[in-house]
């Protein structure tokens, strides 16, 4: 299993300090972007990312809970190892938000609610390097995996068995559930709290490794 903390559970006035923190254990760093549109919360956009992006060197991933991601999407500075995720739910067409991750030269990836069908992915499952699996409704941290998300996320393993996507999962993970969420398919767990919230990161990215296994 890949660990991937989600910055939204850290410390804002330290956001470097924070990233760094955690670099050892991560495979990425996740970002919560969020328009307060898409979902009703504001946090960061490509001018905070794009900062972090020159000093910071573990692989981005950018999880884009906004309505506009057409136009958002170019304005993050990213690497060809980060990767955009955009909502299918979105405001924009999903076929021109993937055009315009394209031309980042990122990786792509397709997100979607705990309410939306998984057969709403499949017309982008040949675009995209990674599906997350939203198990909270998306807008905040700290809240509690939903049960159902289990099956969601068999569901997906075998709808796209034999390509080359990668399954993650966002939202209410900690080292109680986090077992489960990787026998039911998941190769990356993003962690916000279970993460942040600690106060020796790296002793609780430590257990939930441990508890994964
Ligand atoms: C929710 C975000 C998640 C969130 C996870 O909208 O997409 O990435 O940060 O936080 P925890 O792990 O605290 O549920
Ligand atoms: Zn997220």
């Amino acid at each position: 299993m890949k660990l991937s903390p989600s910055l939204l559970a850290s410390d804002f006035a330290d956001l470097y300090r924070e990233a760094m923190s955690v670099a050892p254990l991560a495979s990425s760093l996740h970002w919560d972007v969020m328009d307060g549109h898409f979902v009703p919360n504001l946090t960061f956009g490509p001018p905070v990312v794009n900062a972090l992006r020159t000093k910071v060197d573990l692989p981005f991933v950018i999880h884009l809970m906004i309505d506009h991601p057409v136009e958002y999407a170019p304005q993050f500075d990213v690497r060809p190892s980060d990767t955009i995720i955009v909502h299918v739910e979105s405001a924009d067409s999903v076929d021109r938000a993937l055009d315009a991750i394209e031309t980042t030269r990122a990786r792509a990836g397709i997100s979607l609610r705990p309410g939306t069908p998984n057969d709403c992915l499949e017309p982008y499952l040949d675009r995209v390097s990674m599906v997350l699996v939203m198990s909270v409704e998306p807008g905040f941290g700290g809240q509690s995996f939903l049960p159902d998300s289990l099956a969601r996320i068999r569901d997906l393993a075998r709808r796209i068995a034999g390509r080359p996507i990668e399954i993650a999962v966002d939202g209410g993970i900690h080292a109680e559930n986090v077992r489960d969420v990787v026998r039911a398919g998941a190769d990356t767990v993003i962690a916000g709290s279970a993460v942040f919230g600690a106060s020796n990161r790296l002793a609780a990215m430590r257990q939930l490794l441990e508890a994964a296994q």
